[in-house]
């Protein structure tokens, strides 16, 4: 079992420094030497959105696999979807290291990687032979020196669209340059519709994939209002509730707690959450949620799914915990949902704000 080999492996790659430990990881899953999960399948834990079925709604947040080196090893831990990337269209190599911190006292990471990954060609010849079974999706970010962002997104959509099951653009990591700022209306409607142009351009309409946006959680009301109007615009499938935060919550207990980067982890929960319900208000339920952040119990993720979520998305808590929580989450959301009366995740959706239904 997953849960007894991370008994003895976790604290091992503990030792290591986090980037080293992150590399361990990669490599044990890609020699087969991590021992693969059961995918726990209950009629109540299946989601089908975008005529995708996912087996549950667990899934493995972006970051973890930038280069999809593993995902079908991460399939078989248990995820009901993995997510790869972020992938540029050109290598790079990030920001200089240390990059990545543990925050052990407070469950966090902090991370300042900077879109460190082998670009969107490596990542295209893996995922070709790759043998399509299990969700995967491609998260796509810019080079760090490119002027035009929008021309970064419509080539890594057109690239991977024939590889990717959803399509995520990603402006929400603090470590590029000005990449947050993509997502002030302006700016955001023409990223949008040209990397929706991009799409449709180079694939199929039966083939093309759905396009996601993955938000940051320190935007502000009116930042979320205008996002929300694009979504509804009718060119985005679906919202990503939250990156990583530049924010320092007070409560943190941690030496590396002032590193710059992005916080995650247990100190992201609330403020991720907030942001997610405040979506769902402001999309009127009416566009599928992927809600990430501080997710580390079935508890959290079915808090997140009460509050808008269809799907979730996990990382920093397997730093943690390993993962064998993936099945202890589902387990424990099958429970959940059985004890409050719901047939299914999509019966659950919501269930915290019901009056904004449609
Ligand atoms: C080391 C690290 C690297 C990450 N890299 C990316 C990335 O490349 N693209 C992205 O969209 N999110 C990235 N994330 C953010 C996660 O996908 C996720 O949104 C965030 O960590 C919150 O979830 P968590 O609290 O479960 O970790 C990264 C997170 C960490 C910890």
């Amino acid at each position: 079992m997953t849960t007894d080999y991370y008994r003895w492996a976790g604290p091992l790659i503990r030792k290591l420094p986090p980037e080293a430990a992150h590399r361990a990881a990669i490599l044990a899953l890609r020699s087969g030497l991590v021992p693969p999960a059961p995918t726990v399948e209950h009629p109540s834990l299946e989601v089908n959105l975008w005529g995708l079925r996912f087996p549950n709604p667990v899934g493995l947040a972006a970051g973890f696999d930038k280069n999809a080196e593993v995902p079908d090893p991460l399939l078989g831990q248990g995820f009901g979807f993995v997510e790869v990337g972020s992938v540029t269209p050109r290598a790079q190599p990030g920001n200089p290291k240390p990059r990545m911190f543990r925050l052990i006292e407070d469950q966090a990471i902090v991370n300042r990687m900077g879109f460190n990954n082998q670009g969107m060609e490596a990542m295209a010849a893996r995922l070709a032979v790759r043998s399509r079974a299990g969700i995967l999706g491609v998260n796509l970010g810019k080079n760090k020196d490119t002027e035009d962002a929008a021309a970064d997104y419509e080539k890594g959509a057109a690239r991977l669209a024939p590889y990717a099951d959803y399509l995520v653009i990603n402006v929400s990591s603090p470590n590029t340059p000005g990449l947050r700022a993509l997502q002030n209306p302006d700016q955001l409607a023409t990223l949008v519709r040209r990397t929706r142009g991009a799409l449709d351009t180079a694939t199929d309409l039966s083939k093309r994939p759905p396009l996601l946006l993955k938000i940051a959680p320190d935007l502000v009301e009116g930042d979320l209002a205008d996002i929300a109007q694009v979504a509804l615009g009718g060119a985005l499938d679906g919202l990503i509730v939250s990156n990583t935060t530049v924010a320092r919550p007070e409560t943190l207990l941690s030496v590396h707690a002032r590193e710059s980067g992005g916080l995650s982890g247990a100190p992201l929960f609330d403020p991720s959450t907030q942001v997610l319900r405040r979506m769902f208000r402001l999309t009127k339920g009416r566009l599928p949620l992927i809600g990430v952040g501080g997710i580390s119990s079935g508890l959290d993720a079915y808090v997140k799914i009460r509050a808008g979520a269809s799907l979730v998305q996990l990382y920093s808590a397997l730093v943690y915990a390993g993962t064998g929580l993936v099945e202890r989450i589902n387990r424990d959301l099958i429970r959940l949902l059985a004890r409050d009366g719901f047939a299914s995740i999509a019966e659950a959706v919501g269930a915290d704000q019901r009056a904004v239904r449609r």
